[in-house]
């Protein structure tokens, strides 16, 4: 630090002095600091502007005035190196907890949930359909044994009919003897098998199948079965059953028809059609210009299965059908391609 009389040998520096001083330490971010430090120590700021007046004062102390400008120079460079570091720490504390990511933040609307699917929603309009027809709703395991699935069923091993439900085994056990569901009808089998008829019930659920996926078949699709067991069902029952159940779920303008068919746990056994919600019945691409569309099958229980399941043909009778939820919900809405109830796609999800 110079000597008070050699600072005093240049006007105004000792002032200068105390002035950075202050202000340094009242510079509240590094901008101000950055003028600051252009103002008095830049090229053009005050201190080095000292140096011009060293021609009024008398040569023989010219020296001594140039060394205390120099000194004031360094001090003045310090204070503001000093606060520099403070500034700067203080900026990237606030840099880091602007950027801290709080894992406990609650989202911006808590309460923001999703909807059903349009197959659950369908699934559940089935249901409530079927209730209020005085059915009950009954559930079968996704992964079932080749008995329930098959044997039971009136498809004996090497029935032409495996083929149609080429389907995925697990490895247990015998081989091919458990295997993921290929239709729902093996929940029918489990039902007739838990109790005594009189039985009344649908039984919707997830199947699966080795089938690649195109705008009208998923390897991952869903059904709703049927089953009536009791004494004295016709098959006029059935068409009955399948046309007030048509009319509640598509509406007064939609109808149904049977047409010859043939399935093993089933005699006789129909398709089950009804007109065409797209065209209402006159013809289009979705109907094949048919004015119908095919959504499942049905018939009186084959008399086989009531045998492999304990109960006398003789005495009771019953009738069964099935099809799909995936594809009913096309028809119904109207989807051109059912791959998008597999895409999550918002734009779609949302609509229903
Ligand atoms: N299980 C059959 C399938 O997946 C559909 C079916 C047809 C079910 C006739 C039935 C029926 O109950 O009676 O292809």
């Amino acid at each position: 630090m110079a000597e008070p009389e050699e600072q005093a040998s240049v006007p105004g520096l000792a002032d200068l002095v105390e002035e950075a001083r202050h202000a340094s330490a009242a510079a509240p971010n590094l901008e101000v600091l950055r003028s600051l430090e252009s103002d008095l120590i830049g090229k053009r700021g005050r201190i080095p502007g000292l140096n011009r007046t060293l021609v009024q004062i008398a040569p023989e102390m010219r020296k001594v005035a140039g060394a205390a400008i120099n000194e004031a120079r360094s001090t003045v460079e310090a204070l503001l190196e000093a606060r520099r570091a403070e500034l700067t720490a203080v900026e990237r504390a606030a840099a880091l907890a602007a950027d801290r990511l709080d894992l406990t933040e609650v989202p911006p609307d808590p309460w923001a949930r999703g909807h059903r699917t349009v197959i659950t929603s369908t699934r559940d309009r089935l249901e409530d359909v079927f209730v209020g027809m005085g059915f009950e709703v009954a559930e079968g395991p996704l992964v079932e044994t080749d008995w329930h699935n098959f044997e039971a069923l009136n498809i004996p091993v090497g029935h032409p009919a495996r083929s149609g439900f080429d389907t995925l085994y697990f490895d247990v056990g015998e081989p091919e003897s458990i295997l993921l569901r290929p239709h729902t009808s093996p929940v029918q089998v489990r039902l007739m098998t838990s109790r005594p008829p009189p039985i009344y019930a649908v039984m919707p659920g997830t199947v699966y199948r080795k089938d690649t996926p195109d705008a009208r078949h998923l390897p991952t699709f869903n059904q709703i079965e049927g089953l009536v067991v009791d004494r004295g069902i016709t098959f006029g029952d059935l068409a009955g059953t399948i046309e007030s159940f048509t009319r509640a779920f598509f509406g007064p303008d939609i109808t149904s028809r049977l047409r010859p068919a043939s399935f093993p746990f089933t005699e006789p056994s129909a398709e089950y059609e009804i007109t065409c919600p797209i065209c209402r019945g006159t013809g289009c691409r979705t109907c094949s210009q048919t004015g119908w569309i095919e959504l499942g099958g049905c018939g009186l229980v084959h008399p086989n299965v009531f045998k492999a399941v304990g109960i006398d043909p003789e005495v009771h009778s019953g009738f069964a059908f099935g099809f799909g939820i995936d594809r009913l919900a096309q028809v119904f809405h109207a989807i051109p391609d059912m791959r998008v109830l597999l895409d999550n796609d918002l734009r779609f999800a949302t609509q229903f």
